[in-house]
């Protein structure tokens, strides 16, 4: 039989991996992230994102979206900064993730191929981000920072060709599959997540309830990603925790404050300051 290579990740394990911060730190120290998201209609995205990259303990976050997205963003995230879209230099940053809110035209396909082809930065690709990238994912094998795709079943259907149906009947292989073709990391949401390394190795996060199947879960994930990515020695443990980071969050949320159907995004990503105070 051929050996499983698989794990659950528990808080547990969060707690032995999480990076710590030490009195000597400064914002350097913590990583410097771009979030390259939103757009007019879509500006709640990069603020989530970025809202949750620095309440996961980022040391700075800078946000590249349209220019008329500007002023809707900034008064909900005070913390970042914001740099031109179409001179972007990604050398400057520790860590990148986009995608979120940028829509599915030809701006934002040339976007992510700007970030998927400057290879050597660490850099996370979600939501409209899989969709423009499903062009060139060759490019893909090319890269030599890590890349980490994070689709929910729907948009792992669309990077595959396969239906949503096949991709529920057999998430494991199909993941693993896809992780080792194109080198990289691949988070597959759902109230499971899968977490597979491009050599294959996977952990589960079992983590989360259905509060978070509601519009900007999955912005405040990848927010907490891209922190955790940047902070950690093993990006296959970053992510695993960041993972259950998220669903811990949302689970002691809907236990004391909260309910599965009040809970928003924003909940979770201020939640985080109980959960990083409680298990650090
Ligand atoms: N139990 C546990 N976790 C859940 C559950 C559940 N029942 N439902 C959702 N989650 C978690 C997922 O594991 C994931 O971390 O919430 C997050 C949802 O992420 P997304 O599916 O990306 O959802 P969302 O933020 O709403 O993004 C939707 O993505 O595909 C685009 O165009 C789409 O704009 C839409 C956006
Ligand atoms: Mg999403």
């Amino acid at each position: 039989a051929p050996s499983v290579n698989r794990r659950l990740w528990t808080v547990d394990d969060v707690k032995q991996t999480l990076p710590s911060r030490d009195d000597h730190s400064h914002k350097g120290s913590h990583g410097r992230g771009l979030v390259i998201g939103g757009s007019v209609l879509m500006p709640g995205s990069a603020a989530m994102t970025s809202r949750a990259a620095l309440r996961s303990g980022a040391g700075l976050v800078a946000i590249a979206t349209e220019e008329g997205a500007v002023p809707s963003i900034s008064p909900y995230i005070q913390e970042a900064t914001f740099v031109q879209r179409d001179t972007l230099d990604l050398s400057a940053y520790d860590g990148v993730a986009a995608g979120m809110g940028i829509g599915r035209g030809e701006a934002s396909q040339e976007l992510i191929r700007h970030a998927v082809t400057h290879t050597d930065v660490p850099l996370l690709i979600d939501a409209d981000g899989l969709y423009v990238l499903k062009d060139f994912l060759g490019e893909l094998e090319k890269r030599t920072a890590p890349t980490i795709l994070t689709p929910h079943p729907g948009e792992f259907a669309h990077l595959t060709g396969l239906s949503i149906k096949e991709v529920l009947l057999s998430p494991f292989s199909l993941a693993e599959a896809f992780a080792r073709r194109y080198g990289v990391y691949l988070v597959l949401k759902g109230p499971s997540t899968i977490i597979t390394a491009p050599d294959g190795e996977q952990r589960v996060d079992a983590t989360g309830n259905a509060g978070l199947a509601k519009g900007g879960s999955g912005d405040a994930l990848a927010g907490i990603l891209l922190s955790m990515l940047m902070q950690s020695t093993s990006t296959l443990d970053g992510l695993s925790s960041g993972c259950v980071l998220h669903g811990y969050t949302a689970d002691q949320l809907v236990q004391q404050g909260h309910s599965k159907v009040d809970l928003l995004a924003t909940d979770v990503i201020d939640g985080l300051s109980h959960t990083f105070r409680t298990l650090s």
